[in-house]
């Protein structure tokens, strides 16, 4: 089983950025965590970042075509402005997409509370730190699990 773990704008920036809410693990550490807990679980992760909407769109559409069986995003800003990025996890059905934030996004400004992506996707999780990536995977597992 493959996931594509991808990250938007500024993600790349966690542990320098607002650390009281996204916390004070750097970048590079998230990535370890997700990598060490999916080699528990035996699933291989190709890890992602951009801080460009259009390679975003590229990495969702790279998903189907490699034939990935699930992805983990945090869009980061682009969950509330992108239609593109909405429109390529919609693409790219059946295969199941899990959304994450860090933050609550339901807890802070009123323009964060909108997602363009949930729609499409098969669970939000929000406002667990970088633990909320292990809990998306789970899902996904759970998800490829019942539909076989
Ligand atoms: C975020 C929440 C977004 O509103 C914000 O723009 C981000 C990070 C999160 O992980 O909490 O950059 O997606």
């Amino acid at each position: 089983m493959k996931f594509y773990i991808i990250n938007g704008p500024n993600i790349n920036m966690v542990g320098i950025r607002e650390k009281q809410i996204y916390g004070t693990m750097d970048f590079n550490q998230v990535i370890e965590l997700i990598q060490s807990e999916s080699i528990q679980r035996g699933i291989e992760v190709e890890c992602f970042q951009s801080n460009h909407e259009g390679t975003l769109v590229d990495i969702i559409q790279d998903a189907y075509f490699k034939n990935i069986d699930g992805i983990v995003i945090n869009p980061a800003a682009y969950t509330h402005t992108s239609v593109a990025i909405a429109d390529a996890i919609k693409a790219i059905a059946p295969i199941p997409v899990v959304e994450v934030h860090l933050s609550d996004i339901k807890e802070r400004e009123a323009f964060r509370h909108h997602s363009y992506c949930a729609p499409y996707c098969i669970e939000q999780i929000k406002g667990h730190g970088p633990q909320g990536y292990i809990m998306a995977m789970d899902v996904l597992i759970k998800a490829i699990g019942e539909k076989q």
